[in-house]
């Protein structure tokens, strides 16, 4: 069967209900669908890094990159982005979709001067893309979660030199 082309662009508002059905049928539960939601009208949300891959006019991926900070013992906030949430329909997943989403997305945060991301995610699939574990940097989740499964990447060399401390991420990561 000939490969279908896919194409993964900015989401718009007509996208939004579809994306929230996509999150809900993929993850099963309507959590990561309402907490996109509420991103979206957060000072942390960045319209550039909100993605979604269609296939045959139809969106069967989204990821999003929201603002987060990373606070040291002193007090000094560093600017980062988180991964949260990507999904792809499960009918294609194992395809690349989700790669290309990650892909395309470190790509488009790296032209907007951002120097580093962070996601909680799969310590086998992250790392694909150039992610790590954060404990090399000194940088810690803001929930009890096991080391190797909180990832950084930087976008630029050093991304992440004097970087250190707590996430902290949106106050909607908690609403949801
Ligand atoms: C995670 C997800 C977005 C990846 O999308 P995708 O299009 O399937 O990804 P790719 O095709 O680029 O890569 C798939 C590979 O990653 C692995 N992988 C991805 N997430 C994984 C996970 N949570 N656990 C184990 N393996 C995982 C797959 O097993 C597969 O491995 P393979 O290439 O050796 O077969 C998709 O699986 C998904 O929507 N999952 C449900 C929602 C979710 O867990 N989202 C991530 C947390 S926000």
């Amino acid at each position: 069967m000939k490969k279908k082309k896919m194409e993964i662009r900015k989401e718009n508002i007509n996208d939004y209900s579809d994306v929230y059905n996509l999150n809900k049928a993929t993850f099963e539960e309507d959590e990561e669908a309402k907490l996109v939601d509420l991103l979206r009208k957060s000072s942390a949300f960045i319209p550039e890094l909100s993605l979604v891959a269609i296939i045959d006019k139809k969106i069967v991926g989204h990821i999003l990159f929201t603002k987060i900070k990373i606070i040291d013992d002193k007090g000094n906030k560093n600017e980062s982005l988180a991964l949260a949430p990507m999904a792809v329909v499960p009918s294609l997943q194992k395809k690349g979709i989700g790669g290309q989403l990650i892909k395309t997305g470190l790509e488009k945060a790296r032209k907007l001067n951002f120097e580093s991301v962070i996601v909680l995610g799969h310590e086998k699939y992250y790392p694909r893309f150039g992610f790590k574990p954060t404990k090399q940097w000194g940088i810690t989740a803001p929930w009890d979660v096991p080391t190797n499964v909180f990832m950084g990447i930087e976008l630029v060399t050093d991304g992440f030199r004097n970087v250190k401390g707590i996430v902290q991420y949106p106050k909607e990561f908690d609403e949801v």
